[in-house]
């Protein structure tokens, strides 16, 4: 069954509701350069690995345009504005700012940068800048990309470009978002660089983790009072039944895909699966690796979507009756609480931001309207659950909805909307859905009753 149908007819908006958030909770919404800046070949930007994936299948959607963000910035800026956005995470384009990954400064690249964050300044919106989000230049690729240490190096070199430029001004960064589907990009072939090689997963997460160690403290040696964090994508795994099997491979699937990054950031070691060899390969380690990862980090941004339900084999299982999205992801909003409690109780987690969460669902479209009924309840049941997690103790500072407008989904292209933000694909024209005017509502909701507190 079609998931939007049934969550139309289980769902009645009954009113905006207000969440229990603290008075500085922080609403935003999230994006990414390659997904939506397009301009791919303007002021010098230089090829990403993902434009040499889409030059080697011509078939598929291009980047080269995506939403023309680059071209219209101001215009989405606005509509931040009027959606009454606290904050905005958006990435930055590595080969847009160093055409070649290293060596001289793209200076019309780094305009731009500088020219959103001043016009998102201007309108209020706190810009919450991402580094990497899977766009390695198409240059370093050529030296072996994240199997190749130095690559890790340059990488802490164009964190130090972005924090001289932008540091006055961006207060939050991440240096990497999802270090699991990055490593997807070596392991398989769904995403750039499509490597395809099973057996380089583990050493070029490690790797990745090294690179976001060296880029925090460079971003710290230049302003100790920037804040710097890393965003995870973590998927909850269930065992299907009550067997032995199957909850060995479901922890076993965690530990290799998701928990292994938090064992290295928060405990200094991976988990025995890793060095057993369960993961994607084997993994060598520098003396000194461990306490760079380990390097403390100011927040955590946690991305979800769907929990994993798998059996004793490790194969993944459909789960009857599920509501799921065009992704077919299970749409499962009481496995983020648990996962956010049971972690806390785990790591102690620093401040959190859930820095995506969101669907891919069929929009409907009537005289101009776009209705979205089922992103609706996706994103209010989801802050429910982050609601649970927050009054057992969890420090949830902001939520960002993945996605700020419909954009490229990659090798999907843009065949899945996930945005509060309906893109006509012919014509680029922007128009809020109905999720987004509800989104805006909850905001101003949560602003007045901050007021009543108040006073
Ligand atoms: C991700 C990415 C986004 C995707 C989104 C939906 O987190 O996977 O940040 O680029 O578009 O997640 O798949």
């Amino acid at each position: 069954m079609n998931s939007l149908g049934k969550n139309r007819r289980s769902a009645k908006i009954a009113g905006v509701p207000t969440f229990k958030f603290p008075s500085n909770f922080i609403w935003g919404a999230a994006t990414s350069a390659g997904q939506i800046e397009g301009a791919a070949f303007v002021d010098g930007r230089g090829a990403s690995i993902w434009d040499e994936y889409f030059n080697a299948r011509p078939h598929l959607d291009p980047i080269s345009v995506a939403c023309d963000h680059y071209n219209r910035m101001p215009e989405d800026v606005q509509l931040m504005k009027e959606m009454g956005l606290n904050a905005y995470r958006f990435s930055t384009s590595w080969s847009r700012v160093l055409t070649e990954g290293a060596g001289r400064v793209n200076e019309k690249g780094l305009d731009f940068y500088d020219r959103l964050v001043d016009t998102l300044l201007k309108n209020g919106i706190e810009p919450f800048l991402t580094l990497y989000h899977w766009d390695l230049p198409q240059r370093l690729q050529t030296i072996g990309g994240w199997l190749n240490r130095e690559t890790g190096d340059y990488f802490a070199d164009y964190a130090a470009v972005m924090a001289k430029r932008l540091g006055d001004r961006v207060k939050s960064w991440t240096t990497f978002n999802e270090l699991e589907v990055i490593v997807a990009g070596s392991i398989g072939t769904g995403l750039a660089p499509a490597l395809n090689q099973p057996d380089t997963g583990v050493q070029t997460g490690h790797n990745l983790l090294v690179a976001h160690g060296k880029a925090l403290q460079t971003i710290k040696n230049i302003d100790p009072a920037l804040k710097v964090g890393i965003v995870l994508n973590l998927v909850p795994v269930d065992p299907v039944d009550a067997t032995p099997e199957a909850a060995r491979a479901a922890s076993d699937l965690w530990d290799t895909s998701y928990g292994w990054y938090l064992d290295a950031l928060y405990k200094g070691h991976y988990p025995d699966a890793i060095y057993e060899g369960k993961g994607h390969g084997r993994l060598s380690t520098k003396a000194g690796d461990m306490a760079l990862i380990g390097s403390k980090i100011d927040f955590m941004g946690v991305n979800y979507y769907l929990r994993l339900v798998v059996d004793g084999q490790g194969a993944v299982c459909p789960v009857p009756g599920a509501d799921v999205t065009q992704m077919g992801w299970e749409i499962r909003p009481e496995s983020l609480s648990k996962m956010l409690i049971e972690l806390n109780q785990k790591y102690k987690l620093p401040d959190l931001f859930i820095t995506e969460n969101g669907a891919a669902l069929d929009d409907t479209v009537v005289d101009g309207r776009i209705h979205d009924l089922g992103r609706i309840n996706f994103l209010r049941s989801h802050l429910q659950a982050l609601e649970d997690a927050a009054s057992a103790g969890v420090k949830i500072c902001g939520y960002f909805p993945w996605s700020f407008m419909d954009n490229l989904e990659w090798s999907l292209g843009f065949s899945k909307t996930f945005g509060l933000v309906h893109v006509d694909r012919q014509t680029l024209t922007r128009t809020v859905k109905d999720s987004g005017l509800w989104y805006r509502d909850v905001i101003n909701a949560h602003g007045r009753s901050r007021h009543r507190r108040r006073v």
